[in-house]
């Protein structure tokens, strides 16, 4: 059975998401398009300046490299070694700016959130729309592969992103084929991983999910920005809510 939100949710506040999805029409045309959109094929464009974006790779390329796995290794040599003159933009509808701008102005922000902020425009986002995934949690995260077989540099053998949260907002439990590492950027968080029961994680720290290992989080006060990668099996269609 899927779970459902656990947290209060503000009466009144909107998700960010929830503007263009009515703009869009609904959700079910909304979920229509983002499957399009999802199928999609990337659409190549030359940046006018890649500083910020290789800066951003970079940083998180010496962040991944503090990660004890083969894993968290591959995404720090992968991030280093990118050919930011393949960047491609991602089909995307969905603008997190103002998500984003309160995540990065927590005072417990990475130094590297800022990498993030100065290249924003360069980064396309969309809402992760899992199978099971309850749309209401969905239209409450953003997320962009930054490498990957999806991501604004082509690779093959690992996705690495950033995915941002809005306070109040319970991803359930769910899995999928791909091993995974969230460091946490900004905000607090709780986390489940099997049976660990809900752990709090901060900026700085590293959440690992082995492969099919059933995890969720949920967000409190703060909204949450994370930078995530996944290696060994990267089929998105393995994920599923438990
Ligand atoms: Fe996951």
């Amino acid at each position: 059975m899927q779970r459902k939100a656990v947290h209060p949710r503000p009466a009144v506040r909107e998700s960010r998401c929830e503007g263009s999805r009515k703009a869009l029409g609904g959700h079910s045309f909304f979920r229509q398009a983002a499957l399009q959109v999802c199928l999609a094929p990337a659409r190549a464009k030359r940046m006018d300046d890649p500083t910020h974006f290789r800066n951003l790779l970079l940083t998180l390329s010496d962040a991944f490299s503090r990660e004890p796995r083969a894993g968290g290794q591959l995404a720090a040599q992968s991030l280093k070694s990118a050919d930011v003159s393949g960047y491609r933009r991602i089909a995307s509808s969905e603008d997190p700016s103002a998500l984003l701008g309160d995540a990065a102005g927590l005072p417990s922000a990475l130094p590297l959130v800022e990498q993030v902020m100065q290249c924003k425009t360069q980064l396309d986002w969309t809402c992760w729309e899992g199978e099971g995934l309850d749309t209401m949690i969905s239209q409450r995260l953003f997320t962009t592969e930054l490498l990957g077989p999806d991501g604004h540099i082509p690779a093959e053998d690992l996705r690495v992103g950033l995915l941002v949260s809005e306070p109040w907002t319970d991803y359930p439990v769910s899995s999928h084929s791909g091993e995974e590492t969230y460091l946490v950027l900004s905000g607090v968080a709780e986390w489940v991983v099997g049976d660990t029961g809900y752990i709090k994680h901060r900026p700085g720290d590293f959440v690992h999910h082995p492969a099919w290992a059933p995890h969720g989080r949920r967000t409190m006060n703060d909204p949450f920005l994370g930078a995530w990668r996944w290696s060994g099996d990267l089929n998105l269609s393995t994920f599923s809510v438990k």
